[in-house]
């Protein structure tokens, strides 16, 4: 059988990548999303414009198609503490209505490949240097109040060490965000067989690269950052910058997102896909800064932001043995690669102090009056 791919949100970051990565591989494509298709994939890509929600276009999208890569979904954490019920909308209602209409329809679809998140991992695997193993871990308020972002050891009160998780490690929905990540995965597992589908998850660690939204205050933290420095405006850092996160070219993810949908006997795994190295927000923005010659100085807001994890870094050793998948881009090459491509699509500054006001009316911020820093930042 022609392999037929349907991509549900195909015209977002991460969706166009993994669309030109398909087709490089010879596979045809049909994208199902609310956006008109954008020019560079429209002679390439079949298109059928509509919600996830509806029965309509998601019928017409399924329709022949061998493989579903569910993109479809809103994303971030500081947003799905403002939009709860958007994002139950379209990340667990959409993926519930993807996976009836495949129940209730005569199809041919083989695979589901969901694009998870590390979210569901909390604040991810710690060990304590006395105690060993922590398990999973909240930090506490009381510390955060007194800037102590590390988590702690609840039986000797040490700051925990970091280690990366594994796919076996303990789910732990911290925020809405999470909640809807983890049920997507849930859904999909539960509902499979009825729907006659192979269910496999990638839980996509921080992933970056061209293309991603410079004008979205509430997007990944390397487009923040960028398009921050770019337009010579200081970049707000939440906590104290030492916080790290496993970034992921978005690239080496399209290659991920081939190899789950191309390697057999897979069907019920779910893999890690990052690159198995923590970075800081604080040597991430040297990075950039080197890059981007840009002048402005970070603002340390030592705030922290509701639901936000200290660090979390992947184990890789399933993504290598199961997909035969690992990143080949290094992070220095990435960054390079996000800055050049950022420097021509720059068009409007973020405006970073209306998205600090709405997490602060909303009660996301852990207030400790960092409000002097912010407005200095954007003065
Ligand atoms: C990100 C994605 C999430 C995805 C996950 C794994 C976004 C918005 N979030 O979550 O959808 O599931 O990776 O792929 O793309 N920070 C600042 N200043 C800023 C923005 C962020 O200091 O202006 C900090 C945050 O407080 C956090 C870190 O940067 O400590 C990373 O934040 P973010 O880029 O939002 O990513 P995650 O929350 O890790």
């Amino acid at each position: 059988m022609q392999p037929h791919v349907l991509i549900t949100g195909g015209s977002g970051f991460i969706g166009r990548n993994v669309t030109r990565c398909l087709l490089q591989h010879g596979i045809r494509v049909r994208i199902l999303d609310t956006t008109e298709p954008p020019s560079d994939l429209a002679s390439e890509v079949e298109w059928v414009q509509g919600c996830i929600l509806l029965q309509k276009p998601l019928q017409a999208a399924l329709d022949g198609c061998t493989d579903v890569i569910h993109l479809a979904a809103e994303l971030g954490i500081g947003r799905s503490q403002a939009e709860p019920l958007r994002f139950f909308e379209v990340n667990v209602q959409g993926t519930v209505h993807l996976l009836d209409t495949l129940q209730k329809t005569h199809h041919r679809v083989r695979r589901v490949v969901l694009a998870g998140s590390m979210t569901v991992y909390g604040e991810g695997r710690y060990v304590c240097p006395g105690c060993g193993e922590a398990g999973p871990v909240q930090r506490r308020p009381d510390r955060l109040v007194q800037k102590q972002w590390e988590p702690c050891c609840t039986r000797c009160e040490r700051d925990l060490v970091s280690r990366p998780t594994p796919e076996t490690f303990p789910a732990q929905a911290a925020n809405i965000y999470a909640h809807t990540k983890l049920s997507q995965e849930g859904i999909l597992h539960l509902l499979a067989e009825q729907a006659g589908i192979e269910p496999v998850v990638l839980r996509l660690f921080n992933v970056y690269g061209p293309g991603q939204s410079l004008e979205n205050a509430y997007t990944g933290v390397i487009a923040i950052f960028t398009s921050c420095l770019l337009m010579e405006i200081a970049p707000l850092v939440f906590e104290d910058g030492n916080q790290r996160r496993d970034f992921v070219f978005v690239e080496d993810v399209s290659e991920a997102f081939y190899r789950a949908w191309a390697t057999p006997g897979i069907g019920g795994r779910t893999f890690n896909i990052g690159s198995g190295e923590g970075h800081s927000l604080n040597e991430i923005l040297g990075l950039l800064r080197g890059l981007t010659a840009g002048r402005a100085s970070p603002r340390i807001l030592y705030q922290y932001r509701k639901g936000d994890a200290r660090h979390v870094v992947a184990c890789t050793e399933n993504s290598l043995s199961g997909l035969g998948w690992s990143p080949r881009t290094p992070l220095g090459e990435g960054l390079g690669r996000t800055v050049r491509s950022a420097r021509e699509d720059i068009r409007t500054p973020l405006n970073l102090e209306k998205m600090m006001g709405e997490l602060r009316r909303r009660g996301i911020l852990l207030e400790q009056g960092a409000s002097a820093a912010v407005s200095r930042s954007n003065a």
